[in-house]
């Protein structure tokens, strides 16, 4: 599996970083740097940095950062050595032989995707046949016709326990690797069953047109109501949206709906430039697929208060791409489906062309929190949506929303807006003063996800981070360092195994650079360890720097078990802070 460093070597040479990024980001130079605007997250001033010279990126915004072959697998969604594969392609490289794990993975996923297209095209032909004429009369009594039933390939599991297994066995296929497609599962007794029966399924097709995965939904009100394919080598549900293969050439505006149900009907009454969540979370590489797509994006969710979370959340996250988010409330009925078919697609046009952004619809959930009609009920509303407004950072639009609170409320807009601006200025004053909290905040929580304990000794993390970005920059300190810290006395876990593990390099006279180090660490791993390269870098530390280091280290070590950590964190806080303070400025 593990690729010869030789190859490496060259990889890195005929991929270098910037030629690479560059291609996804347009970079302008800053001194030996490179600068641009992150494409992992939504931003508008660029702190996505490339640094030539250590062939590495590093984001001050949203903390991710690594070499060139994790950058290829964040921004193409690639597993390691298929990022690897996709740098060899690109520079003409051929890959090493050796690597027949993922070869056998390769054709498994080839197998997953050909499983899934005959069991799709099964489960339609059954529809058509006696067992399955059951669920063709589920669709039609919901008002799905036989073209959007062909357009989806919709379909139906007979209630059967092996009806898919025996009709692929006879195309070539084994229960074992429908297993591995999640439409089979192995029993206690060590037998195979199929995982969709009595169900009418619903392919999930991804933007290349494969069919990835399935949703089934029983045909009564059966617990539970769906099964959806859970992780296959071919299928994340983060990663994917529910039609977006029909809906990605439509133009810039996405409807997001909740169900595959509301997404099918929306298609049908010709809003084809819907989509639906596959589960209402919206983690962040649904946000960013959404982003590739749209510049507008209509959410259409259940008017029930569950559904009204789920709002608020999916328009933060949306927001942060700088998406111009509107919600679409349907006044009766639960969802699309049922709003559509009750008073029809234009109706339902009308819902959506008047549909709020997030400023009116939020404004309009607090409103049914008051009774406006009350003096009493009137200031409360004017006070909580003042606090709305205070939220805009562009003048015109506060000046707007502000003229339509004061025809509401008959208040002057001009009192209105002195209410927003007072609150505006307290808020200033209580960000300035929060900015620096959650950037400690933030850094400390990316530096917990990798490294557990670097939060209880702070020190020693500090200075094991800077020692092992010395390292990394300047193998040739590990004669200094080598006979006075041993892996042991590395006080936190994380990196006391990145130490065994340079150490181990050096003393075989292999070449440290975080290329070498990617194969064994995954994004958040190389974030962190990048950070400690480009601060290391940043400090042009000489070997007397790394031997102090190691001192504190092995101080730290020491005092381990006896110090109480309570006590010693003020004076650390504040060098940390002020460390955070000099980033931020750059
Ligand atoms: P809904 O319960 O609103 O279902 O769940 P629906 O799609 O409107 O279906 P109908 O109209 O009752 O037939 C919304 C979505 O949440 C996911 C599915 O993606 C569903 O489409 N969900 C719901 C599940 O994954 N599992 C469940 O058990 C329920
Ligand atoms: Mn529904």
């Amino acid at each position: 599996m593990a690729l010869p460093d030789s190859f490496i070597q060259e990889l890195i040479a005929r991929n270098d970083v910037e030629s690479v990024i560059s291609a996804y980001v347009p970079l302008r130079r800053r001194g030996r740097n490179l600068v641009g605007l992150c494409p992992f997250h939504g931003e508008k001033t660029a702190s996505f940095t490339v640094y030539p010279e250590t062939a590495s990126f590093y984001c001050f915004g949203c903390h991710v950062g690594g070499d060139v072959i994790t950058f290829i697998k964040q921004i193409e969604s690639l597993e390691y050595m298929d990022a690897v594969r996709f740098l060899a392609d690109r520079s003409g490289m051929k890959m090493p032989e050796n690597s027949r794990e993922n070869e056998q993975t390769s054709r498994m996923r080839v197998r997953i995707l050909e499983i899934n297209r005959e069991a799709a095209r099964l489960f339609h032909q059954v529809l058509y046949q006696p067992e399955g004429k059951i669920a063709l009369d589920y669709y039609h009594s919901r008002g799905y016709t036989d073209s959007t039933i062909r357009r989806f390939g919709l379909g139906y599991a007979p209630d059967s326990w092996d009806f898919l297994i025996k009709a692929l066995r006879q195309k070539g296929y084994y229960p074992e690797e429908l297993k591995e497609a999640f439409l089979a599962a192995k029993g206690r007794n060590g037998g195979y069953y199929d995982v969709y029966r009595n169900r009418v399924i619903i392919p999930i097709i991804d933007v290349r047109g494969a069919v990835v995965g399935f949703g089934g939904r029983v045909l009564d009100d059966a617990k539970p109501k769906y099964i959806n394919t859970e992780n296959t080598l071919v299928y994340n549900k983060r990663r994917n949206l529910f039609a977006l293969n029909f809906a990605k050439n439509t133009g810039k505006e996405l409807n997001i709906c909740e169900g595959y149900m509301d997404a099918i009907a929306m298609h049908q009454a010709g809003f084809t430039n819907t989509v639906a969540a596959l589960g209402t979370a919206f983690p962040e590489e649904q946000v960013q697929l959404i982003a590739r797509y749209a510049d507008r994006v209509n959410l259409i969710f259940d008017a029930d208060l569950a559904g009204r979370e789920a709002t608020q959340r999916a328009i933060a996250n949306l927001r942060k791409t700088g998406l111009d988010v509107r919600v679409v409330s349907i006044p009766d009925g639960k969802d699309p489906d049922e709003y559509i078919k009750r008073n029809g697609p234009e109706a339902f046009r009308r819902l959506l062309e008047g549909s709020a952004n997030a400023v009116e619809y939020r404004l309009l959930e607090i409103g049914k929190n008051y009774d406006i009609r009350s003096s009493n009920g009137k200031i409360l509303y004017f006070k909580e949506a003042a606090k709305v407004l205070a939220e805009l950072d562009s003048p015109v639009e506060r000046d707007v929303y502000a003229g339509r609170l004061s025809e509401l409320l008959g208040i002057s807009k001009e009192a209105i807006l002195q209410e927003v601006e007072g609150n505006r200025r307290g808020k200033q004053r209580a960000a300035a003063k929060q900015q620096l909290q959650t950037l400690v905040r933030q850094e400390s929580k990316e530096l917990r996800q990798v490294n557990a304990d670097a939060a209880a000794h702070p020190r020693a993390a500090n200075a094991e981070e800077s020692l092992l970005g010395t390292l990394i920059l300047h193998p040739d300190y590990f004669k200094q360092i080598k006979p006075i810290l041993s892996p042991e006395q590395m006080v936190t876990a994380f990196n006391r195994e990145l130490y065994t593990r340079l150490l181990e390099r050096y003393q075989q006279g292999l070449m440290l650079e975080l290329s070498f180090l990617s194969v064994d660490y995954d994004e958040a791993q190389m974030a962190y360890i990048t950070r400690m390269v480009r601060d290391a870098k940043e400090r042009v530390l000489t070997p007397e720097d790394a031997v102090t280091f190691a001192t504190i280290i092995r101080d730290e070590h020491a005092l381990k078990g006896l110090a109480d950590p309570a006590n010693a964190t003020d004076e650390e806080l504040l060098k940390m802070m002020e460390t955070l303070r000099a980033r931020k400025k750059k």
